[in-house]
């Protein structure tokens, strides 16, 4: 069993992939270790891989900004991942093989935090977590229940960001997942309550 610490050190000294070759910095985590919402993203940028922290460029302050919408923020109450760890080059996505080495810290971090529900950002991350031919398109804003704990998928805020006309689905999803957390987290959870 790990710690966050043994967790954090082990993970800085994986070499399941050949990332961590190119990376500047591993970057682990963020946030609230006692989240009753984890974030996951796809993994990590330039500005990441630069500052060793997630969402941290422009698509981060854009995640910011929605989380604040309801109540949500990574000094308080949620905690952000990645499903890789070190930044794949030129920003490509994942491979299927970068994932699947990477995928048993996440697991960790799952152990550890205990969420109940898991926001899935963008596709890459969707199909890791929820199912591998995820559409999200047309499954973004839908719940998947796996053991007592809610997955939902959200567009990437990279994706808003290169195109404005998704943000008005984001809303809704944002305000569904309002919801859930009204229906099942502690009552404190959302700082506007
Ligand atoms: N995009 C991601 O998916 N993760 C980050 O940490 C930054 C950008």
């Amino acid at each position: 069993m790990f710690t966050w610490e043994s967790l954090e050190n082990a993970c800085a000294q994986c070499r399941a992939c050949a990332l961590c070759q190119t990376r500047t910095n591993l970057v682990f985590g963020v946030g609230e270790k006692s989240a009753e919402i984890l974030l996951v993203g796809e993994g990590p940028g330039e500005k990441e891989d630069l500052d060793g922290v997630p969402f941290v460029g422009k698509a981060g302050q854009l995640l910011d900004d929605m989380l604040k919408i309801i109540g949500l923020d990574r000094k308080t109450n949620v905690y952000i991942a990645n499903v890789v760890k070190c930044r794949p080059p030129g920003n490509r996505d994942p491979l299927h093989q970068e994932q699947a080495a990477c995928l048993p810290w996440l697991r960790e971090q799952f152990r550890l935090i205990r969420p109940k529900i898991v926001l899935c950002l963008g596709r890459i991350a969707a199909g890791a977590l929820i199912h591998p031919d995820f559409r999200i398109t047309s499954e973004h804003g839908q719940w998947f229940e796996k053991s007592g704990v809610f997955f939902m998928a959200l567009y990437h805020p990279a994706a808003l960001l290169r195109d404005d006309s998704k943000r008005p689905e984001t809303f809704v999803d944002l305000k569904n997942v309002e919801e859930k957390i009204l229906q099942i987290c502690s009552h404190t959870v959302l700082n506007k309550y």
